[in-house]
C-alpha cells in the first residue's frame, strides 16, 4: 500500500451506513451502562437517560430526514422495511418524550427506560442485520458516502430535545406521512 494518497480520509467517515452504525454503538454503549447500574444510582441513571435521548433525538432526526427518503426513493424493494422502521422510531419517540418529562425518582421511571432500551435494540438490529446490507448491496459505495454528507449536514441542525418543535414535527411526519 502506497503511504501517501490523494483521496480525502473523510471518504470512508461520511459512508452513511458506517455513520449510523457508529451511532448505534454509542448509543448500545449507553443502554449497556444503564442496565449495570445499581437499583439506588439515580443519579447515575438520569445522566444515562439523558444522554440517551440527545443521542437518540439526533439519530432518529437524521434517519427520518435523510437516510430512510433517499433509500426509499433508491430501493422500493425496502419500501415494506423502512415503513416498519418509521413506526418503531414513533414508539422510541413516545418514550423518548415521555422519560424526557420524568426524573430517575419516579417509580416508573426505570421501567419505561428499560422497554425504550428493549424496543431501539431491536431497531437497531434490524437495521443493521436486515436491511443496511441490503442497501449496501443495493446502493453501493459512492450513494452512501453522498448520503452520509448529507446525514452530517443535517445533524448541524438536529433537534437534541424531542420537545423542540423539528422533533416533534418529525414524529408527527413519520406517523401520518
Ligand atoms: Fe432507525
Ligand atoms: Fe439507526
Amino acid at each position: 500500500m502506497p503511504t501517501t494518497t490523494t483521496r480525502p480520509r473523510t471518504t470512508s467517515s461520511t459512508d452513511a451506513i458506517v455513520l449510523l452504525k457508529n451511532d448505534h454503538r454509542e448509543i448500545k454503549k449507553l443502554f449497556a451502562d444503564f442496565q449495570k447500574a445499581g437499583d439506588g444510582a439515580e443519579k447515575t441513571k438520569q445522566r444515562l437517560v439523558d444522554k440517551m435521548i440527545e443521542l437518540l433525538t439526533v439519530h432518529t432526526y437524521i434517519e427520518n430526514e435523510v437516510m430512510y427518503p433517499r433509500v426509499r426513493e433508491l430501493l422500493p424493494d425496502l419500501e415494506d422495511d423502512i415503513l416498519e422502521s418509521y413506526e418503531e422510531h414513533h414508539v422510541a419517540d413516545v418514550l423518548v418524550m415521555e422519560l424526557a418529562n420524568m426524573k430517575a425518582s419516579d417509580e416508573r421511571f426505570t421501567a419505561k427506560a428499560t422497554v425504550l432500551i428493549e424496543n431501539v435494540t431491536h431497531h437497531i438490529d434490524e437495521e443493521e442485520e436486515e436491511w443496511f446490507p441490503q442497501v449496501r448491496d443495493g446502493l453501493g459505495r459512492k450513494a452512501l458516502v453522498e448520503i452520509g454528507r448529507e446525514m452530517l449536514a443535517a445533524r448541524k441542525k438536529a433537534p437534541r430535545r424531542p420537545s423542540q418543535p423539528s422533533a416533534l414535527k418529525k414524529t408527527i411526519d413519520a406517523v401520518i406521512a
